[in-house]
């Protein structure tokens, strides 16, 4: 049921001059949307609310409800869940529903879902009609606090992730806090492989505060707009990944995405691909980077009070992984771009990782 009643929300703005917007924060956002997009999107009345088969049955009839209230038509479309719908295939099983439902320039999407639909719905309408405005209702961890801020869109290809795709932000991101309680715990562990990523990149207080908060004891908005500040900060230097800045989000990732990639899409989740990533560059950069041996342990151990996987299953064959992250987008001139961390909170993009180490 709706209830629009006026909620508290925490903010951040991401400032990117005329791409600039506003993420919200908090309880109950969901039921906000029709007003959201009639403040960023005034004039807007024709919307598709691209979701997937596990979300949409949970939220997307609010969606529908507040965007209608608001004088809005959507028009809603609904992908099977998990990775194997971030997909060139499936690109074209939305955008031609928006185009039967004429869908035209002055439209716009909203991405309901978690950092799969945030990815195909953003990349949806970055390309329709060669780009129209969608707004992010993240419905995940992982995509309240990472993927739903940045404007990275796109789709895997079989022989890599995230390999097709363009910079696209939203027009505004509604992060429902009260969303994610009905996620499993599987879901509800593998956001926090990325939160341990911005905390061991950019701010190593907030090591301690995670170390307390395993057991969803924290006031969850407030970490996770901590978290989206992180990373809004670094998008706001480096948008477009120019600057070396912006590679630093990619800490735990190549090896993460190759185990991703290997796995078959939907194999393990994202968030526990990085933090089997994450563990290994971790102690990389005790051999490389001069990172404390007791740093990379208590990073380990962080994924462990979170239930993420440390152990490469034996089923992945190093060298297979080896292989994948050569076709990845950070393999430059032979090597590979790993990032490593100096100490807890500073990281930086090393060249000379070899396969030797
Ligand atoms: P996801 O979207 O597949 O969601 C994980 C699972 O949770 C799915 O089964 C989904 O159906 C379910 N789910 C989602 N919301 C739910 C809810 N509220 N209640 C119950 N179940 C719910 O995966 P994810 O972990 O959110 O996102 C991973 C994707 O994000 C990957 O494709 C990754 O590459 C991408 N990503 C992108 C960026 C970026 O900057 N664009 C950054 C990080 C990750
Ligand atoms: N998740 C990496 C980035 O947004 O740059």
């Amino acid at each position: 049921m709706s209830d629009s009643s006026p909620i508290t929300s925490l903010q951040v703005h991401v400032s990117l001059g005329d791409r600039s917007y506003d993420v919200q924060v908090g309880d109950g956002l969901l039921d906000h949307l029709g007003e959201t997009a009639s403040l960023v999107l005034n004039g807007r009345t024709r919307a598709a609310v691209v979701t997937e088969s596990q979300v949409g049955p949970l939220y997307a009839e609010r969606a529908l409800e507040s965007l209608r209230a608001a004088g809005v038509d959507p028009v809603l479309i609904t992908v099977p869940e998990g990775e194997a719908s971030k997909a060139l295939g499936v690109v074209e099983k939305v955008c031609s529903p928006m185009a039967a439902a004429r869908l035209y320039r002055k439209s716009f999407v909203v991405a309901l879902g978690g950092g799969v639909i945030g990815d195909l719905g953003g990349f949806c309408a970055a390309i329709y009609q060669r780009g129209i405005p969608y707004l992010q209702v993240p419905t995940t961890v992982l995509s309240q606090v990472d993927s739903s801020v940045g404007g990275k869109t796109g789709a895997n290809l079989p022989e890599a992730k995230n390999m097709v795709g363009c910079f696209h932000q939203p027009a505004a991101v509604l992060a429902d806090t009260a969303t994610l309680q009905t996620l499993g715990k599987r879901e509800w562990n593998e956001g926090f492989a990325e939160i341990i990523k911005h905390a061991c990149i950019r701010d190593a207080a907030m090591v301690p505060h995670l170390e307390k908060v395993a057991e969803r004891k924290s006031h969850l908005p407030e970490l996770i707009r901590r978290n989206i500040a992180i990373k809004a900060r670094i998008v706001e230097e480096d948008e477009y990944e120019t600057k070396g800045l912006r590679s630093l989000l990619n800490f735990g990732h190549t090896l993460g995405h190759a185990i991703e990639a290997a796995a078959g899409y939907g194999g393990m989740l994202h968030g526990e691909a990085i933090a089997l990533g994450l563990r290994a560059a971790a102690w990389l950069s005790t051999r490389v980077a001069g990172l404390a041996e007791a740093d990379a342990r208590r990073v380990e151990q962080l994924l462990a009070a979170f239930d993420l996987p440390l152990v490469l299953p034996d089923r992945f064959a190093t060298d297979d992984l080896l292989g994948i992250a050569a076709s990845d987008k950070k393999f430059e001139h032979g090597k590979v771009r790993f990032v490593l961390l100096r100490s807890l909170g500073e990281a930086f993009v090393s060249h000379e990782v070899t396969r030797e180490h």
